[in-house]
């Protein structure tokens, strides 16, 4: 059984007003930067990049940039109590506070999108050393949650302006093939849904180009809908969750609970080789969400002739699934921190550009186990 996707092609053939070049690199907010870069280093195979702390003139919090290919990480933590870092931690536990996107000109965006009723986060500003200079700009999105535009062209330094580079010494982890950010999704609350898929429509000029409703979206006891928001030239994706009625609590309740309001729920990083990248990143250690072996039992039938050995896959529980323009392999982990908020999802694209509808039931069955262990169902 093939996906079937709702598409809603909605040719808004008007120019872009916010062109969008990617992600440029997401921020989480934590709890010990330290030891967080060391483990995107050692079980991510991301690479030491830079650095921004007391040493660099920063007073209040330490900043540590890591990177592989495309992919940036920036992990902050607070020096202090009483101040905005902290606050959310307090709040939020460990998650994702800036959604940065680069830009050509992160004046025009932040003009345009305010413009069109964005709340700013942060005025353009221009930051300089002795590297050039950077234009960032921000605008509040769902929750906390912010996105900054980084408008870097005339910008030479390892990460920005602050920061200096950072060569760890003693560890240099190989990467895993992680190679750029897919897509975001955020989880918002009740009836919240179509409220932010038109926040990313009128403000920056979005798409919305597929809906999941809660009759895709259920198991026998938790439901939620989604629909993907897109921008232009689809480099940059949006999932909005938000929850449904089911006969239990679901997942993005559990998630909004604990991270006491609304926030990204995963961010899923693309890589080229699934089978290599989830052999290395189980082998160091990070944790992954498993569907019964029976999964594999009929896949090839659900799905058709794909290009990957049956073995790995199944030994990795690694899933797929299909749509008309192709298929697509992913995995998610289990939340990277101790409250069951942020995971990640690994995803090599084979010509498909959907989401993986025809693997929730099986998926969003395994959350319920865990959520069921945690006494959260
Ligand atoms: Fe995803």
């Amino acid at each position: 059984m093939s996906t079937n996707v709702e598409t809603r092609t909605n040719p808004a053939k008007q120019a872009d007003f916010l062109p969008l070049l990617g992600t440029d690199y997401v921020e989480l907010y934590v709890g010990n930067a330290k030891q967080a870069a060391h483990y995107y280093m050692s079980a991510f195979g991301f690479q030491s990049l830079a650095y921004a702390g007391p040493e660099t003139g920063i007073k209040d919090k330490v900043s540590y940039a890591v990177n592989q290919h495309k992919l940036t990480l920036l992990l902050t933590t607070p020096l202090r109590a009483n101040n905005p870092v902290a606050d959310h931690i307090y709040k939020h536990g460990d998650g994702v506070k800036n959604l940065a996107l680069r830009v050509d000109d992160a004046t025009k965006a932040w003009e345009e999108t305010t413009k069109r009723g964005a709340r700013s986060f942060l005025s353009p500003t221009i930051l300089k050393d002795n590297d050039g200079e950077l234009v960032m700009s921000g605008i509040h999105t769902y929750g906390e949650t912010v996105h900054l535009f980084i408008e870097r062209n005339n910008y030479s330094g390892a990460f920005m302006p602050g920061f200096r580079k950072w060569e760890n010494e003693y560890f240099k982890p190989a990467d895993t093939g992680l190679l750029y950010v897919d897509h975001c999704v955020g989880n918002v609350g009740w009836n919240q849904m179509n409220k932010w898929v038109e926040f990313y429509e009128q403000v920056m000029g979005f798409r919305n180009i597929l809906s999941f409703d809660d009759s895709d979206i259920s198991t026998e006891y938790s439901a939620l809908m989604s629909k993907v928001m897109s921008n232009g030239n689809g480099y940059v994706k949006f999932p909005i969750n938000e929850p449904a009625e089911g006969k239990k609590k679901s997942q993005v309740e559990e998630y909004l609970e604990f991270y006491d309001g609304e926030g990204c729920q995963h961010v899923a990083m693309a890589t080229n080789d699934i089978v290599h990248t989830v052999t290395e990143l189980r082998n160091r250690g990070v944790e992954f969400l498993r569907v019964p072996t029976t999964y594999y039992d009929d896949l090839l039938d659900r799905v058709g002739q794909i290009d990957e050995d049956l073995g790995p896959l199944k030994e990795l529980g690694i899933l797929v699934d299909r749509d008309d323009e192709g298929y697509l392999l992913q995995l998610f982990t289990k939340p990277v921190e101790d409250r069951p908020t942020l995971f990640f999802e690994i995803i090599q694209r084979k010509g498909a550009k959907s989401f993986g509808k025809g693997n929730f039931k099986a998926l969003f069955e395994a959350i319920e186990r865990e959520q069921e262990q945690r006494g959260n169902l």
